[in-house]
């Protein structure tokens, strides 16, 4: 069978990961920013993460048409996930281009959520509007994997294809599908998560352990600040304990 791969959403994660499935499948990135696609129908990328060679590659086409995805096997939503003024999530974007992917979805196909969720919300709030919205019926006509995006922010060294990717899917069947879709460009491998829910929840720990890090670190630098000590020297003589 020959896919054919539309990714709605084409940020920081979105579209380094259109470029690198558009080596291996035909590709649609989609976007309801139409300043940014008519940047990138030019080659030019206005977050400077992926190069103008990546994005003239003739596998790849950018549009803000979501009619053009209609004839995609697999459609891969990277939208945002913020919080609100009350530090609640903010579902309204993903919610939005949920309702979108609903309104063009056939049967066969198959839904991936990369956009970072709290637990549940993929299978609680997601598949409920894609089923209301298409008619279909989940798990017969169409299916649902998740599989989050871990790339660091900022981190030019480490892309997308270089780092392990979690995989989950509704079925048995839709987990091995996804694991060879997504195992053609990762070369860093596939993990099978047991669930969807398992994904998700992973991905929502890495960030909060990563936060922790973050927040423990800026305290340390404050003390030794202030009790006159170089906080780089103190982590290069602290970060030999990874060599031991
Ligand atoms: N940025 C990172 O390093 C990073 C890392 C891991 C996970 N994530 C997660 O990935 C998700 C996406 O983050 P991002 O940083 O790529 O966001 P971003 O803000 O860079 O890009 C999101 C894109 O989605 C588009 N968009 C918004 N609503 C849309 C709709 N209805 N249809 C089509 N396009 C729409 C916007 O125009 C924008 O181009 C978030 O859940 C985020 O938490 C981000």
């Amino acid at each position: 069978m020959s896919f054919k791969i539309g990714i709605i959403g084409l940020g920081y994660v979105g579209l380094p990961l259109a470029a690198l499935f558009a080596e291996k499948y035909p590709v649609i990135g989609f976007d309801i920013d139409s300043r940014k696609i008519k940047s990138l129908q030019n080659g030019i990328d206005p977050n400077q993460l992926s190069d103008q060679h990546q994005l003239t590659n003739p596998n790849l086409h950018f549009g803000n048409e979501i009619h053009d995805l209609e004839d995609c096997t697999h459609l891969i939503i990277t939208i945002p996930t913020d919080i609100d003024a009350q530090n609640k999530p903010d579902l309204g974007p993903l919610k939005k281009a949920t309702e979108m992917v609903g309104g063009i979805l056939k049967k066969g196909m198959t839904i991936v959520f990369e956009s970072t969720v709290y637990p549940g919300l993929t299978e609680e709030i997601c598949i409920p509007i894609l089923e209301q919205k298409s008619g279909l019926i989940w798990k017969k006509d169409f299916f649902v994997g998740y599989s989050p995006e871990r790339i660091n922010p900022g981190d030019h060294k480490r892309p997308v294809a270089s780092i392990l990717k979690i995989v989950a899917g509704d079925t048995p069947a839709t987990l091995t599908d996804l694991s060879n879709v997504y195992g053609a460009v990762i070369t860093a491998g596939i993990y099978e998560a047991p669930s969807i829910k398992i994904a998700e929840a992973a991905k929502v720990i890495e960030n909060a352990q990563r936060d922790l890090n973050i927040a423990f670190v800026n305290e340390l630098a404050l003390i030794f600040d202030r009790m006159g000590i170089d906080t780089r020297e103190v982590l290069k003589a602290a970060g030999t304990k990874c060599r031991l």
